[in-house]
């Protein structure tokens, strides 16, 4: 089909993505239960509380061999305890998959965990990029006091495993201590 010159359907202005199929994502701390170390604490705050929203743009079905996505997340500042708010953390279905983050507003950590439960992360800030090799899962958590935003591109054929996470959690969390965020 001849298409000569046209507009992109989608738009990126570096804290927001749009157009065509915007798929937007939200989770509250209801949605998040069993994820923190102080279950007290959780149980005390308002489960409505938005913990984060993600906007995707998702051109292929879910499952398209070279396919890529792309999408923003917004996550908010916070803390459960000594926990700062943070998001589920998956590894991918497909596990040579890979992923960018990077970071555009706000400081937050990359916490990563490879399938011999080795923990790091790396410092997320306006500006970082990161890369998320095979086999490592990751989550963020948002170290500062305002609203943390990432962006990040994926495979199509990646798809998400939440359930090993939600099993056995990381292997260290990221907690404040004296002021400052500590993995433990
Ligand atoms: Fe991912």
């Amino acid at each position: 089909m001849e298409k000569g010159i046209v507009t992109s359907p989608y738009t990126f202005t570096g804290d927001t993505i749009g157009g065509e199929g915007l798929k937007t994502g939200v989770r509250t701390l209801a949605d998040l239960q069993g994820i923190f170390a102080d279950e007290a604490a959780y149980q005390a705050m308002d489960k409505d509380t938005l913990a984060y929203r993600v906007e995707s743009i998702e051109p292929d079905p879910q499952g398209t061999p070279g396919g890529l996505y792309m999408g923003i997340t917004y996550l908010a500042p916070g803390k459960v305890g000594k926990e700062y708010f943070m998001t589920k953390g998956h590894f991918h279905l497909n596990p040579e998959s890979t992923e960018f983050y990077w970071g555009v507003k706000g400081e937050g950590m990359l916490i990563l965990m490879d399938e011999d439960r080795h923990v790091w992360a790396e410092k997320m800030v306006p500006g970082s990029l990161h890369y998320i090799r095979p086999r490592v899962a990751h989550r963020v958590a948002n170290t500062g006091d305002e609203t943390l935003v990432f962006a990040a591109s994926w495979p199509s054929d990646a798809g998400h495993d939440y359930g090993t996470i939600a099993r056995e959690g990381f292997a260290k969390r990221l907690l404040e201590i004296n002021g400052k965020p500590e993995l433990v």
